[in-house]
């Protein structure tokens, strides 16, 4: 790489990550969101109940960088993008473009007919829709905590009903191993184009996780039986960004994944951000200290123009120089070592 250039390349086929909102209706106790030990309430140090709304994306996604762009996820850390008042709005705009759009839920909010309406913008598209749901009617709450799983079924329904893509994919865990083939057998009466079980490496040093229901009764979450999912932990974390391959690959020197695919991150507050690994981290504290650029201020698309932020600092010079250094343990252990939970298609 010509080390003045930014790791980001506007010429260059694009694509990216999206967070549209910090809302969630749900309180899974690993998500980021939760409080895992105060009724996995919200934290509100991090929640701020905030979202990217369509004109902020049409002034910063012009006409010119959606060109560039194959594919969008809508996914984010710490919320869920139906829960953005102008999510259908924003679909439309980018599906216009003929970006493809990945877009992650639990499926809980919004009705039916909300649903159907999101299907018919995707359907004869590639757009799809993630239904993250980790169990069945008696399990899929025990970690989509206050969602309802004959909700979820109700909209997944008027979804695959339009003919729009949608994948079941399940986090298995000791409670909800057991009905893995049973929700696979569903997912492919109701329309689901794939089934796939996501490792989770969230537990710690323990194996296991615990937390308060918000009804004050305290639960454990254990790894599942490897003999149940096929799929052998990598130590690493985040489905988001998970290896579709199943393999564990080890190499010596960081291969950055968002540069290789061009696709920075954006969250909520319109910082922007170099992966949803990274965003948040002491690394990036220190990537951006190093740039003298203040990451909530100058690289936030609320303050500048995205193809602005993209080609500065810390993008040019301070990233490639401390991957050359060994210097960030985050980007070592996703990009370096490969700690990445993996998915497998059944
Ligand atoms: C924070 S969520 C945001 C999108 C959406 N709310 C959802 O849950 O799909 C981002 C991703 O984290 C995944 N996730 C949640 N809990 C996880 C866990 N314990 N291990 C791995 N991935 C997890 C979700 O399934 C989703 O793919
Ligand atoms: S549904 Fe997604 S954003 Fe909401 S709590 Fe669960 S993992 Fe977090
Ligand atoms: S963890 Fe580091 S090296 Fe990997 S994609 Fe993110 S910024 Fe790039």
């Amino acid at each position: 790489m010509n080390s003045s250039a930014s790791i980001f390349n506007l010429q260059r086929p694009m694509k990216f990550h999206l967070e549209l909102t910090d809302k969630c209706n749900a309180a899974c106790p690993m998500c980021g969101r939760t409080q895992e030990g105060n009724r996995c309430l919200p934290d509100m140090s991090k929640v701020k109940n905030i979202e990217l709304d369509l004109d902020l994306i049409k002034r910063n996604f012009t006409p010119a960088i959606c060109a560039k762009i194959s594919e969008i996820d809508l996914c984010g850390g710490l919320g869920d993008p139906p829960a953005a008042r102008e999510c259908l709005e924003i679909c439309d705009y980018f599906i216009g473009f003929d970006i493809k759009i990945i877009l992650s839920s639990n499926g809980g909010l919004r009705s039916a007919a909300w649903w159907r309406n999101l299907g018919e913008r995707f359907r004869g598209t590639e757009s799809i829709v993630e239904f993250h749901i980790d169990g069945l009617k008696d399990t899929n709450h025990l970690y989509r905590v206050n969602t309802r799983f004959e909700k979820i079924m109700q909209n997944a329904e008027a979804y695959l009903g339009t003919g729009a893509i949608g994948e079941w994919h399940f986090i298995p865990f000791e409670h909800n191993q057991h009905q893995i083939e049973e929700a696979l057998e569903r997912s492919r009466e109701m329309g689901f184009s794939n089934f796939r079980v996501i490792d989770t490496i969230r537990f710690g040093k323990e194996n296991r996780f615990s937390y308060q229901m918000p009804d004050g009764t305290v639960r454990d979450l254990h790894p599942a039986d490897p003999s149940f999912t096929g799929v052998a932990s990598s130590g690493g974390e985040n489905s988001r960004d998970a290896s579709r391959s199943g393999a564990i690959e080890v190499v010596d020197s960081v291969q950055c994944k968002s540069e290789l695919q061009n696709r920075p991150y954006i969250v909520a507050t319109g910082a922007v951000s170099a992966c949803c690994w990274i965003e948040g981290s002491d690394d990036e504290r220190r990537m951006y200290s190093r740039s003298g650029v203040s990451h909530s201020t100058e690289h936030n698309i609320r303050n500048r123009p995205l193809e602005e932020i993209l080609l500065e600092e810390p993008y040019r010079t301070i990233y490639p120089q401390a991957w050359e250094a060994g210097s960030n343990p985050v980007c070592i252990r996703k990009c370096a070592k490969m700690q990445r939970s993996k998915r497998r298609a059944l």
